[in-house]
């Protein structure tokens, strides 16, 4: 069978995949590269090829995200392994780490802490543009702990690793960046290839999807030198509730960073008083 047909085959078609993740599977599974696949569209396949492309296919349509059929993404530019333990980075996430670019470039801190660093794609993202940065990337989960160590391992880029709840153990820093679970768990909402696929601990939390965000709030100034600031991604709709609480707790909050799509989507505070 050649590329062509197979691309137009029933079983591959239930897959649904657009023409960039079509790509991006025949690129994993055969070697050809995106302008392989243009140039040479009847390229043939081996009998194990088709199957393995079958077999992918089959799983996308039981709604399996890209990410972890391919078992790796992009963020940043850097490709990240990925694992059933960790969130597939989003491109939202990239939004966070702009705004904590655009913080550092006239702030020049020295250390960063990635809270909840998962695949640690924030952690890697600021340590390979920031080579002097002193990155630690902290998770609950050691299985994401795990696959963020060897990310960095595999490019050569040195960040501190912790297995902990929250800050529990740290130190302080001149930055926090984190990206929590946000989601309230009664959402009907999410799609199931989220709920069903990526792990409840980096998706879910109690209290409107607001629980974890508040045991930061509440403990996330002990950890910032003093001036520094915390940038904290969430929700659309949470910002509201975040800024509230977060004032009542001491923090100046200082601005709320859109999304691509226009929404609230990371709130920057700084911590003002005497802790
Ligand atoms: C939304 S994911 C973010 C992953 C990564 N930062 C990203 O943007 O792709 C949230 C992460 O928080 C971790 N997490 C959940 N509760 C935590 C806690 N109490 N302390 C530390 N990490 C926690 C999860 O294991 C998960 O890896």
């Amino acid at each position: 069978m050649n590329l062509e047909v197979l691309r137009q085959d029933p079983r591959v078609r239930v897959a649904d995949w657009t023409v960039r993740e079509w790509s991006q599977i025949v690129q994993a599974v055969c070697g050809l590269s995106h302008m392989d696949q243009l140039l040479s569209p009847q390229s043939a396949l081996s009998n194990s090829q088709v199957e393995q492309v079958l077999a992918l296919a089959e799983r996308a349509q039981d709604g399996e995200p890209l990410g972890y059929l391919l078992g790796w993404t992009y963020f940043d530019a850097l490709r990240l392994t990925l694992t059933p333990d960790v969130l597939i980075p989003r491109p939202d996430t990239e939004v966070l780490l702009h705004a904590a670019l655009a913080h550092m470039h006239s702030t020049k801190p020295q250390s960063v802490l990635d809270v909840c660093t998962g695949s640690g794609a924030l952690a890697l993202a600021l340590k390979a543009r920031c080579p002097d940065l002193s990155v630690t990337g902290a998770d609950i989960s050691p299985n994401a702990i795990d696959v963020a160590r060897a990310n960095g391992d595999h490019l050569s880029l040195s960040v501190n690793w912790v297995v902990t709840d929250l800050f529990e153990g740290l130190g302080q820093f001149d930055l926090i960046v984190c990206n929590p679970p946000y989601i309230d768990p009664n959402d009907d909402r999410v799609e199931p290839s989220v709920r069903d696929y990526e792990p409840a601990l980096a998706l879910f939390a109690e209290k409107e999807g607001l629980a974890v965000i508040e045991r930061i709030l509440e403990r996330a100034s002990c950890h910032l030198q003093f001036g520094g600031v915390l940038l904290l991604e969430h929700g659309p709709e949470q910002h509201g509730r975040i800024a509230t609480t977060a004032r009542k707790l001491g923090w100046d909050v200082l601005a709320c960073v859109p999304d691509l799509a226009g929404r609230d989507r990371v709130t920057t505070m700084r911590a003002v008083d005497d802790r």
